[in-house]
């Protein structure tokens, strides 16, 4: 069996799902992406993007809110690539209603995707870890929507908060085995979830965003770079003692 690392990155068809499979092809592991059936051409191009940068890869599509699935998928993997060693539980969708505006239907359906959907992709990767016995890194998707209020984030910051939990307690319980479990809880980052058609009235990517969530003006925007580091230092040897974390990358708005 080789001894590269093999990752799963899910929701990695675009935004920061796609940056962060590329950033761990350059790091130099394995990379397995997930998206839902729809994004199949797009992960098509990941996967060779992937492969041109000299490392394998396979497209495995699920619907990270089914627990039938996200097992299947850990399992293909680990059986195609030779185990799990990364686990980036990054797929997510976005909500922006008030609360007197927010169905049931509507909260079922983002804690589906952004809670339940990480406590499924941490539950079997981790399994998948133990067996294997080499420790792992597991990685959810955060926000600083996930840290506090944010007005007309209703169902989202929920599920954010959610993760920020799962990420505590699986740390807790994972570390006799060498695993880490850590969060990226990013502000608003330009990509395909926060552009606003309106985007160029309103002085570029991601500026109705950061608007709407209380930058001061002139704030810079946030890189994905941010977040691709961010990953790269979780993964990294320096990072086998750095668990149950929710780093916040949003210029200073939140405290632990
Ligand atoms: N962009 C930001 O400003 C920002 C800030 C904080 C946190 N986040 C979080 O980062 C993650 C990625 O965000 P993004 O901005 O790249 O979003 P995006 O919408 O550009 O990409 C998300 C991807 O997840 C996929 N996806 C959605 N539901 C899925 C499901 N049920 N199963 C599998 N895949 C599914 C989508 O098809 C899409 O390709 C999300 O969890 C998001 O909440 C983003």
């Amino acid at each position: 069996m080789s001894s590269t690392r093999v990752a799963l990155v899910s929701g990695a068809a675009q935004g920061l799902g796609l940056a962060i499979a590329l950033r761990l092809a350059e790091d130099g592991l394995d990379v397995a992406v997930n998206d839902i059936a729809s994004k199949s051409e797009e992960l098509k191009k990941v996967v060779a993007d992937i492969e041109a940068k000299g490392r394998r890869s396979i497209a495995v599509t699920a619907d990270v809110s089914s627990e039938e699935e996200v097992k299947a998928m850990v399992e293909k993997v680990a059986k195609e690539l030779g185990g799990l060693d990364v686990m980036v539980a990054n797929a997510g969708v976005g909500s922006i209603k008030p609360l007197v505006e927010t169905t049931a239907e509507e909260f079922d359906r983002v804690m589906a995707i952004n809670a339940r959907g990480v406590m499924l992709q941490y539950k079997y990767a981790a399994l998948q870890m133990v067996q294997q016995g080499r420790g792992g890194r597991i990685i959810g998707a955060c926000s600083s929507a996930g840290k506090r209020a944010n007005l007309g984030l209703c169902a989202y910051s929920a599920a954010k908060f959610a993760v920020r939990g799962l990420t505590q307690n699986a740390a807790q319980e994972l570390a006799p085995y060498g695993i880490t479990v850590n969060a990226y809880a990013p502000a608003v980052i330009a990509t395909p979830m926060t552009m606003h058609p309106d985007d160029a009235v309103n002085g570029g990517p991601g500026s109705t965003a950061m608007g709407l969530f209380g930058f001061p003006p002139g704030t810079p925007a946030i890189g994905i770079e941010a977040v691709t580091s961010l990953v790269s230092y979780f993964i990294s040897p320096a990072a086998a003692h750095l668990s149950g974390q929710s780093i916040a990358l949003d210029a200073g708005r939140t405290f632990d």
